[in-house]
């Protein structure tokens, strides 16, 4: 274990509002009763769930609101603040938002993570950085075998490339500053508080509506499901755990295609098949990730714990008991990225509805 993880009084995690960010503050704030949690988020239009609001009387736990490319701020909060450990989430998320513009991703997931690491390094020792990366970076699989750390880092997208860009980045800091960095690349999350352009929420939710279920191209491309609190607790086993320099794979060995994972939500709603619309393909769309998540298992005594089936039910009874919450984000600004990316016939009515 690296030096500043046997001592963290104080942990840093950016966009710690957005979806993974909230369930790790939680998880944190839970598992690790001696640590204090500092959010650092620009709190946009992903972060404004308000999804720590309940957070607010807890003396362990402060919000910073501050963009990652701000970097006098960030190097203020950095001075103040004094993290042994800090957890790098903060990005934009959303492959489809970066094939509309790719500028906000080149800066916030590129840009934004220089100005990271750069204020753990002006920290001077005794910090450790994990870098939240993905298994987008290693870019579409074929129809065989799994993505190791080995694997060439191939990614398609903006977003993808843009996280490509941060993961050897921060590893580049490790090797050419010697900064303590850690890595965990983590395939396809769901669960509670993930903002509703996702496929499962999005779908979970156009169901609730009883709107259509827009699947792309012919709906057999394959991504591999965990649960976000398996993911959390997989990124806290390789900050405490990992060798300086390290990197994971994370991942829940649970291949789906897009259709039978939007037919399970058709069931657990209780909605008809025929809500199913497929629409065109997304471009560039990668066809099959899949991730070989042994090393963080054998090394760190990692593995996920929830089961997809009953993970997703879980998901659709939070999403079907929260719907304040999605019904908020699902406003104004949500239609017009909506009617821009699936065209108005599918954003407009309910299904059925002419
Ligand atoms: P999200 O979009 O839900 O949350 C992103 C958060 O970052 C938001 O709170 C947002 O306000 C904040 N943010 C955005 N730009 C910022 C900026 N310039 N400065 C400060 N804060 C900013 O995304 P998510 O799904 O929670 O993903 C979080 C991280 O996990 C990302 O780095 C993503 O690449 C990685 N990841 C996600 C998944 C997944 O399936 N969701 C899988 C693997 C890795
Ligand atoms: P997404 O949740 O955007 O995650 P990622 O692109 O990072 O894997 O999409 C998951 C899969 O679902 C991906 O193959 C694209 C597909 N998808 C649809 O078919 N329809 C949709 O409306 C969305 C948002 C995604």
């Amino acid at each position: 274990m690296a030096e500043a993880v046997r001592s963290v009084r104080t942990v840093l995690v950016t966009g710690g509002a957005g979806f993974v960010g909230s369930n790790l503050v939680r998880l944190l704030l839970a598992e690790r009763p001696a640590w204090r949690v500092v959010n650092l988020d620009k709190l946009s239009y992903a972060g404004a769930g308000g999804n720590l609001d309940d957070l607010a009387d807890e003396p362990r736990y402060e919000l910073v609101r501050a963009d990652v490319c701000d970097a006098a701020r960030v190097f203020e909060v950095f001075r103040r603040v004094r993290p042994q450990l800090v957890f790098h989430l903060a990005a934009e998320s959303h492959v489809d938002r970066s094939i509309h513009a790719a500028a906000p991703f080149l800066r916030t997931n590129v840009e934004g993570t220089r100005v990271i690491l750069d204020a753990a390094r002006a920290l001077g020792e005794g910090v450790r950085v994990l870098y939240c990366s993905t298994d987008e970076v290693y870019g579409d699989l074929g129809p065989r075998g799994r993505f190791t750390e080995q694997s060439p880092l191939c990614p398609s997208s903006p977003y993808a490339v843009s996280k490509a860009a941060g993961d050897m980045l921060a590893r580049a800091y490790h090797r050419t500053f010697g900064l303590d960095v850690v890595v965990s690349r983590c395939s396809n999350n769901y669960g509670p508080y993930q903002y509703p352009e996702k496929l499962i929420p999005l779908m979970i939710t156009n169901a609730l509506e009883d709107r259509e279920l827009p699947v792309y191209g012919d709906g057999l491309n394959v991504r591999d499901w965990i649960h976000v609190e398996d993911h959390c607790r997989g990124m806290l086993a390789v900050a405490e755990r990992a060798a300086p320099g390290a990197v994971y794979n994370l991942g829940g060995s649970c291949e789906k295609t897009n259709l039978e994972v939007v037919r399970e939500i058709l069931r657990l709603t209780h909605k008809p098949m025929s809500l199913i619309r497929f629409v065109p393909d997304r471009p560039g769309h990668d066809r099959r990730y899949a991730v070989d998540a042994s090393r963080a298992e054998r090394e760190l005594g990692w593995r996920p714990a929830h089961e997809f089936a009953r993970g997703l039910e879980a998901t659709v009874r939070w999403y079907r008991e929260h719907q304040a919450w999605w019904r908020r984000l699902k406003d104004e600004g949500f239609r017009a990225y909506y009617e821009r990316q699936y065209g108005t016939a599918a954003a407009g009515r309910p299904a059925g509805t002419g």
